[in-house]
């Protein structure tokens, strides 16, 4: 047992009894596909994994668009570390067509404020690791998830719905390393920590779609967050004085161009998330309820979410009927809580996605929003479909379609079993 492990007490990290049938015996791990982000955790663990168990050691780097990665350090470093291999996979595309469009089309936001950014990708990654493990002859699928998140959940719910065949190890669930230990071990074997190791860094998930930071103070709940957790979104006293107007074009539920220029996916989410970044839009300060029943807080940097989540909400409100506006919050709200629960393959999501597609296949139109130091408003609306008529709902006009007269045999019939039970609880 290397030294900065024998001075941590408690249960042997490999050779501890198994709970779930698709967790691996020791003898049986031989080739370890892991899930390798290239920072400290999932570096002791690869050096971990060749030690302990003496297996071999693949690793897959998945790229969804989280800003300011090197992965050509990240490769670098995995094959200095020992890894057979190092996949790198541009998942960018996929990520924004297969798991971020449904969730737009789903108005998803779990716990009222949480785009779900980390939801979403885990299930692409652990697909990923599913496909890449078995292209390359791994028996086994290790990640750096602790046991007191819902990430664990995300992605082995993922490996033993898709692969019954592979086993999972997470070896930080139960090797008792903190931060102190892990920094020790890493000085043992010779693994870079960057950035000094005084202040224990904060906990970040990052992609695409947004970026949580998690840790030191944020676990205060009476502590207002710090300015230097914000790396993606300028704190809204510092955003600009005049306000942006920006405009998102949707069709059949998805935005398709923004400010009028045509753009993929990928990139009209990362135009918007510039813009909105610019003006403080997107900052979450979040209580959450895990899945594995802890409450925590969680600051969310989510500035195209911010944007794009509202303006698609509002040009759906304005192309559905009143019996779809009032129905449609309940199986969108299903929806985010399937999803943040770690149950992306779970049947009843694609029953759901069903009858959001079918809905968004009238959401065309666009949304204008104006900016300003951190709040994003709809502003302009517009739409081929929209259940609207001018002329109808104008104050200054009558006749028509709409006939005034018939409004009060409406309200009294409206109002019949209403106005009974009240004269019978007051009578
Ligand atoms: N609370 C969010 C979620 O459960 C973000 C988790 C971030 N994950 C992480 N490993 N830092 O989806």
């Amino acid at each position: 047992m290397p030294d900065s492990l024998a001075r941590v007490s408690g249960q042997d990290p490999v050779d501890f009894p198994r709970t779930a049938s698709y967790e691996a015996d020791p003898e049986q791990v031989h080739r370890v596909l892991l899930l390798y982000s290239g920072g400290l955790d999932t570096s002791v663990l690869l050096k971990w994994i060749q030690d302990r168990y003496g297996a071999e050691v693949v690793c897959l780097t998945v790229n969804l668009g989280q800003p300011g990665e090197d992965y050509a350090v990240i490769e670098a470093k995995a094959l200095a570390l020992g890894a057979r291999e190092c996949h790198i996979v541009d998942a960018r595309q996929e990520f924004a067509e297969q798991y971020l469009s449904p969730a737009i089309r789903a108005n998803a936001l779990y716990g009222g404020g949480y785009p779900l950014f980390t939801a979403l990708g885990r299930p692409l990654i652990a697909k990923l690791a599913v496909e890449h493990a078995r292209a390359s002859g791994c028996d086994t699928i290790a990640h750096g998830c602790t046991g007191k998140g819902n990430d664990q959940v995300r992605i082995e719910a993922t490996i033993a719905t898709l692969a019954p065949e592979l086993k999972v190890i997470a070896p930080v669930r139960s090797w008792q390393m903190g931060r102190e230990e892990e920094v020790a071990y890493a000085r043992e074997h010779g693994i870079p920590v960057k950035g000094g190791t005084e202040a224990a860094p904060y906990s970040i998930d990052d992609n695409l779609w947004g970026r949580s930071s998690e840790g030191r103070w944020i676990e205060d709940l009476e502590h207002a967050p710090e300015d230097d957790v914000f790396a993606l979104v300028t704190r809204p006293e510092l955003a600009p004085d005049e306000a942006e107007h920006v405009e998102v074009s949707f069709e059949g539920g998805m935005p398709v161009a923004l400010n009028g220029e045509r753009l993929g996916l990928v990139e009209l989410i990362e135009g918007t998330a510039e813009i909105a970044a610019r003006h403080g839009v997107g900052i979450i300060d979040h209580i959450e309820d895990r899945i594995v029943g802890l409450k925590v807080r969680d600051i969310y940097e989510a500035p195209a979410a911010a944007v794009l989540l509202p303006a698609h909400q509002e040009l759906e409100r304005l192309v559905c009927t009143i019996h779809q506006n009032q129905f449609k919050p309940e199986l969108d709200r299903q929806w985010a809580f399937l999803v943040y629960a770690g149950l992306w393959w779970e049947p009843l999501r694609g029953d759901l996605d069903a009858y959001m597609e079918r809905v968004n296949e009238r959401v065309t139109g666009t949304i204008g929003m104006k900016l300003y130091k951190g709040h994003a408003r709809v502003v302009t609306r517009s739409s081929p479909n929209a259940v609207y008529d001018a002329s109808l709902a104008s104050f200054a006009e009558s006749g028509g379609l709409f006939s005034q007269t018939a409004s009060p045999g409406f309200i009294e019939l409206w109002s019949l079993q209403s106005r009974m039970a009240w004269r019978l609880r007051n009578s």
